[in-house]
């Protein structure tokens, strides 16, 4: 970079941006760490201001007096009242010593107050609320417009759908409040968990995870995920009564409305006390619900920051004071290369142990293998390793002063490292994957799958097991593990006192034959078919046979009119596409012809027996254990039925923690509210 021209710099650096830009927004990936591209907006931001007429010559039309963009294909746009603007932001506290210095020759004051907030790493949305009632969600776009993603948002916990007025906090008629979607790092996992099962690309981190569910099409698809929301900021207010209020009063008011707000801030008279709060809440982050990459230092006063006004980009009165991630040197030793279940080729950097975050590191994600391309990552360097959103860790860069002469490019196996057959890229796919559905490695993962403990749980069939069973070729297709008890002297074969287990394997294999249809369902290994969806399936297919029969009418969910709860587009497509390989169609049969008989879901018995039946309930508020897919099965078991809102129809309102609107309304209708303990007493 350094040997070209700033005239080139400047251009490929705004290339870089926009690309990065368009990963983050728009593809709800990213390639680069925060740091790395802030590093890059950084040192495009100073050639620009160095060369000004080079800025003109090559457009002012430059990432760097943008707020990037994430309008996706297939919303509505809308148009935001006030313009939804960026943060500027910092690592070095010096510069956020020059920030205050700035405001205070500025606004010509030197006590000048803060509220500090932690910088949330979700993405941002404006929430407006009419008459008090929720009216419509709009995601920040380029900052002028975005996506309206209201029906989504419906799907938000924690956004209240109306807010609660006091006589001491009346609500406006019209008020825009600006937040931020997240995903909890449990959710994340849970998430990812299952798609691990299901043979997916893995999520990077919480936050590109909640970008890409927020945008999908289908709320129903949303609904599945746990997506929360905290509220922070005012953009439009009508009548405009703001100007007296400070950042502080008005996340008060936000409280007092019902609205989520930031786990906690603080307020800072002096950049002293600003830097002594910014330390505390990189002290305490970790234990709030949300991600958060920095802190928020915002002038206190709504008065003073519209004196102050704002650039094209970002507000004078507020700066992003960004925490470095955690970050450690190692050695890569070797990078291996991992077959999935449905066999995308994943590299994985083997490492020298290093300690990062409070753990002990050894394996990291590469990604794929455009990523070791474009970091040129080669066996025998030291890298760089970092828990991206503080999660898994990944190998982020090279320390090239530490490159051996002898250490060369990675060449990208190109065909599958188990079976050798030629690797291929499907269009619209970064990954490699080896197509070969006989690879032995994809026989174990999809068999152990089928027989884990999520799906069909069979004793005494361990990964260890499997991976015996199928290379000895003893089962190559999932209905052969019902073949099992036919070699019986086989499996005695396997080893000296061997009869014990082997009788108890044959026992367990047999019992398993009428296991709970949604664990058939869920061991096929159908693409985002994780354990939720294949309740879902059993409950209204009733049969594995009808559900390989269904048809895009039975399935393809018009998405106003769901036909089955909570299965959405990307999930029929999946189960289509799986039954339209007859092998997999034939495998129903042989399941069956070899005694199989799962257990359906009694659902008709359950709605009119049950002592729920004919009752309808609301769940508000986290629970102290069940989780709210939990408690609605529960509930659904017992014949009951689970709505969002509450009306006077509503017979029950099941309320926990920081329960919002809903319960006011139950007590405002007179509507029984219970707890999870009487919940689970008038259900055992
Ligand atoms: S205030 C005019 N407060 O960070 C913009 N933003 O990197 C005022 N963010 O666009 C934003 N936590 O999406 C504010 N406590 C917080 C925040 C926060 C996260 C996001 C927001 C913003 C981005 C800038």
């Amino acid at each position: 970079m350094q040997s070209q021209s700033p005239h080139d710099q400047i251009t490929a650096l705004r290339k870089a941006v926009m690309m990065h830009d368009e990963l983050y927004y728009k593809k709800a990936k990213s390639e680069i760490t925060d740091l790395e591209y802030d590093q890059l907006k950084l040192q495009l931001a100073e050639l620009e201001q160095k060369y000004p007429k080079l800025v003109l010559a090559l457009g002012t039309d430059t990432p760097t007096q943008t707020v990037g963009d994430d309008r996706s294909q297939g919303f509505k746009t809308a148009k935001h009242r006030v313009a939804m603007q960026s943060l500027d932001n910092t690592y070095s506290e010096a510069e956020l010593r020059e920030f205050h210095n700035r405001l205070v020759k500025l606004a010509n004051k030197t006590d000048l107050s803060y509220c500090i907030e932690p910088k949330i790493d979700g993405l941002a949305v404006c929430v407006t609320y009419e008459k008090g009632r929720f009216a419509r969600a709009v995601t920040r776009g380029n900052g002028v417009e975005g996506d309206d993603i209201t029906a989504n948002a419906l799907t938000l916990y924690g956004l209240p759908k109306q807010l609660k007025p006091s006589k001491e906090f009346p609500v406006p008629d019209i008020i825009e409040i600006r937040g931020e979607i997240y995903l909890t790092e449990a959710e994340f996992q849970r998430i990812n968990a299952e798609r691990e099962e299901c043979g997916q690309e893995l999520y990077a981190n919480p936050r590109n995870l909640a970008a890409g569910t927020i945008k999908q099409l289908d709320p129903k698809e949303v609904a599945r995920r746990r997506l929360e929301i905290v509220l922070y900021g005012i953009g439009y207010c009508a009548p405009a009564s703001a100007a007296g209020l400070t950042q502080l009063s008005y996340q008060e008011r936000l409280r007092a409305w019902g609205a989520p707000t930031v786990e906690k801030c603080w307020y800072a008279s002096g950049i002293n006390e600003v830097w002594n709060a910014v330390q505390e809440l990189d002290r305490i982050r970790h234990s709030f619900a949300y991600g958060t990459d920095g802190a928020v230092i915002k002038l206190d006063s709504f008065l003073l920051q519209d004196q102050l006004g704002r650039t094209s980009k970002a507000p004078r009165w507020a700066m992003a004071y960004k925490f470095e991630p955690e970050r450690a040197e190692t050695l890569l030793k070797e990078i291996s290369i991992q077959v999935g279940r449905t066999g995308v080729l994943t590299p994985v950097a083997e490492l020298a142990p290093v300690l990062l975050a409070g753990s002990t590191v050894a394996r990291a994600t590469l990604h794929n293998r455009d990523e070791i391309g474009r970091k040129d990552i080669r066996v025998g360097d030291y890298v760089y390793v970092e828990k991206a959103g503080e999660v898994i860790p990944a190998v982020v860069g090279v320390n090239l002063a530490k490159r051996k002469p002898n250490c060369i490019p990675f060449e990208f196996p190109l065909t599958c490292p188990c079976c050798g057959t030629q690797a291929i890229a499907y269009q619209g796919e970064v990954a490699l994957r080896c197509p070969n559905y006989d690879c032995a490695i994809q026989v174990r993962r999809r068999v152990q799958h089928f027989v884990s403990k999520a799906c069909i749980d069979i004793d005494g069939l361990g990964e260890a097991m499997v991976a015996t069973l199928v290379e000895r070729g003893w089962v190559v297709t999932l209905a052969d593990v019902y073949r099992l008890p036919n070699r019986r002297s086989d499996l005695l074969s396997l080893g000296k006192k061997v009869e014990k287990s082997t009788d108890n394997l044959i026992f367990a294999i047999e019992a398993s034959k009428t296991a709970e249809l949604w664990r058939f369902i869920h061991g096929l290994g159908i693409n985002h078919v994780g354990a939720a969806a294949a309740k879902d399936l059993a409950l209204y297919f009733g049969s594995l046979e009808s559900l390989a029969s269904a048809n895009a009418l039975d399935l393809l969910t018009d998405k106003k009119d769901s036909i089955i709860e909570g299965i959405g587009e990307t999930v029929s497509a999946a189960i289509l596409e799986y039954f339209k390989f007859p092998s997999n169609a034939a495998l129903i049969t042989e399941l069956r012809s070899l005694g199989v008989n799962p257990t359906a879901p009694i659902k008709n018995l359950a709605l009119s027996n049950g002592v729920f039946a004919g009752k309808t309930f609301v769940l508000t508020g986290t629970l102290p254990t069940l989780k709210r897919d939990e408690a609605a099965h529960l509930i659904e078991r017992c014949g009951g039925k689970v709505t969002g809102s509450v009306s006077k129809k509503t017979d029950y309102v099941v309320a926990g923690d920081e329960a919002g609107s809903k319960l006011d309304k139950a007590l405002e209708l007179g509507v029984i509210v219970i707890d999870e303990s009487e919940l689970l007493k008038l259900t055992s």
